[in-house]
């Protein structure tokens, strides 16, 4: 199976610069694009994930987006637990397992940010989010974890291929164990065009999952081209 890629696009675009972005992109079934919520609609000619629901599907939640009006717009994924979102939102793993919860409901496939701070235990860190973020969940065939160590977002810094190898082996394993089930696992964390020859050699590494270099239409377009080699 190819593996993903998936663009983060943050708070970046402006309406003016879509048009150029949407035409030259290349579009393949492996790519998911994430744009700011309300230019969801100018990119239907991709797969399109959101960035962040809120945890109801309706109501007064002034400036909220519900995982139902997602699905209305024709979004398949949605990203939850991004480090921006529990750093600068104070988003616990409690909110974002009720986010989960009403995502799938909404058969929207979740892809789960998970990841350490610098100077954390990687594994502490990662039994505690896996355990907090999936609890009560009966099935976890609809989730892709995103491994990203929050000291690579943005950085320009990532751990060694190594590294990230085992990371990613360590959560096939610990969901396998404890569902049954092997789900998809990403790494994100500055993957750039410098990068993605050696970070697309790590074989049990199922995509990736890209911010600032999907701000760039040649670089992402690089990386979707060596990912589709
Ligand atoms: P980055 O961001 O590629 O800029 O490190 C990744 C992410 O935030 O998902």
């Amino acid at each position: 199976m190819k593996k993903l890629v998936i663009a983060n696009m943050k708070m970046n675009l402006l309406l003016s610069e879509i048009q150029e972005y949407v035409s030259k992109i290349k579009h393949e079934n492996n790519v998911i694009i994430c744009p700011t919520s309300i230019y969801i609609p100018y990119f239907s000619s991709f797969n399109v994930g959101i960035q962040n629901v809120f945890y109801e599907n309706n109501g007064s939640y002034t400036g909220e987006i519900s995982p139902k009006q997602a699905k209305s717009l024709g979004v398949n994924y949605a990203i939850i637990g991004h480090s921006e979102r529990r750093r600068l939102f104070e988003e616990t793993n409690q909110i974002i397992n009720k986010k989960i919860k009403k995502a799938l409901e909404n058969d929207l496939k979740v892809i789960l940010c998970i990841g350490e701070q610098e100077g954390q235990n990687l594994i502490e860190t990662l039994n505690t989010q896996l355990e907090e973020c999936l609890k009560e969940l009966e099935s976890v065939t609809k989730i892709i974890v995103a491994y990203e160590p929050v000291w690579a977002i943005g950085t320009q810094k990532t751990p060694t291929m190594e590294q990230i190898s085992k990371t990613i082996q360590y959560i096939k394993d610990y969901i396998y164990g404890k569902y049954e089930t092997s789900i998809l696992v990403l790494y994100g964390g500055s993957v750039s065009k410098d990068n993605i020859e050696e970070l697309n050699k790590i074989e049990n590494v199922d995509g990736f999952l890209v911010g600032t270099a999907a701000k760039s239409i040649n670089e992402l377009n690089k990386i979707i081209e060596v990912t589709n080699r």
